[in-house]
């Protein structure tokens, strides 16, 4: 979800604004991907790098991301949409914790859209995480043969959810800013110049329907 702070400063606004902005961008997209039955969506609010940003913008991003999870539990159970989290989850000041906790539990039985918040996530942060959960096992101590792909993906944060298939990127950054590293292998990327203040219900749809014309192969060939 890049792209806040721009569209800010093309108002003449503060970065605030943008987030604020993005917050909203945020709900639209969520209820666009439950309405067309997408089965899991994850959205990449703060990387474990956006500490390095200041103080305040941090603290109103984190106390956005509180709101959130506060104020839509009523859609959250309208639309069965069930949150997951994704990333360092102690590193996260306490109050988000419980929040994200809370969210977590009161959300745990819905069967609709999940919806996984990435936040203090970094791809090189998660596949380390699941290396020293994997270190810790006694069962695996100088079993070297055991470490197989299929086993670190189940050190990863969330072992029940599916590679994604499609990695959308917003404000046009050719980059993976360290966004599912290990789960992305095979993902097809789809990135648009518009800014995520800006994502439209319609902009989801165009973007689905580019990924339908793709050929995935995942590595082989299509006879
Ligand atoms: C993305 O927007 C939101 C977060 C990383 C939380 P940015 O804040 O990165 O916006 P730009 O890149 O400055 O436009
Ligand atoms: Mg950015």
């Amino acid at each position: 979800m890049d792209g806040n702070g721009r569209w800010a400063r093309k108002q003449n606004q503060n970065r605030t604004q943008g987030h604020l902005e993005g917050l909203k961008t945020a709900k639209r997209i969520v209820k666009a991907a439950s309405d067309m039955g997408i089965a899991y969506l994850t959205l990449y609010a703060f990387s474990t790098e956006n500490w390095k940003r200041a103080a305040e913008e941090v603290g109103f991003i984190m106390g956005l991301v509180k709101r959130y999870l506060i104020e839509e539990m009523d859609f959250y159970r309208q639309n069965g949409i069930r949150i997951r989290h994704a990333g360092d989850f102690p590193g996260l000041p306490e109050d988000i914790g419980q929040e994200i906790q809370k969210a977590l539990e009161d959300t745990k039985d819905f069967t609709g859209l999940q919806v996984i918040l990435a936040l203090n996530y970094g791809g090189r942060d998660e596949i380390c995480r699941a290396v020293r959960r994997m270190a810790r096992e006694p069962k695996f101590s100088g079993e070297a043969a055991a470490v197989t792909e299929d086993l670190i993906s189940q050190y990863l944060d969330n072992p029940d959810i599916p590679d994604p298939d499609l990695i959308i990127r917003t404000a046009g950054e050719l980059r993976t800013s360290n966004f599912l590293l290990w789960e992305a292998a095979y993902s097809e990327y789809y990135i648009s110049d518009i800014l995520w203040p800006d994502w439209t219900e319609e902009d989801l749809r165009l973007a689905i329907s580019d990924f339908q014309k793709r050929e995935r192969r995942f590595g082989g060939v299509i006879k």
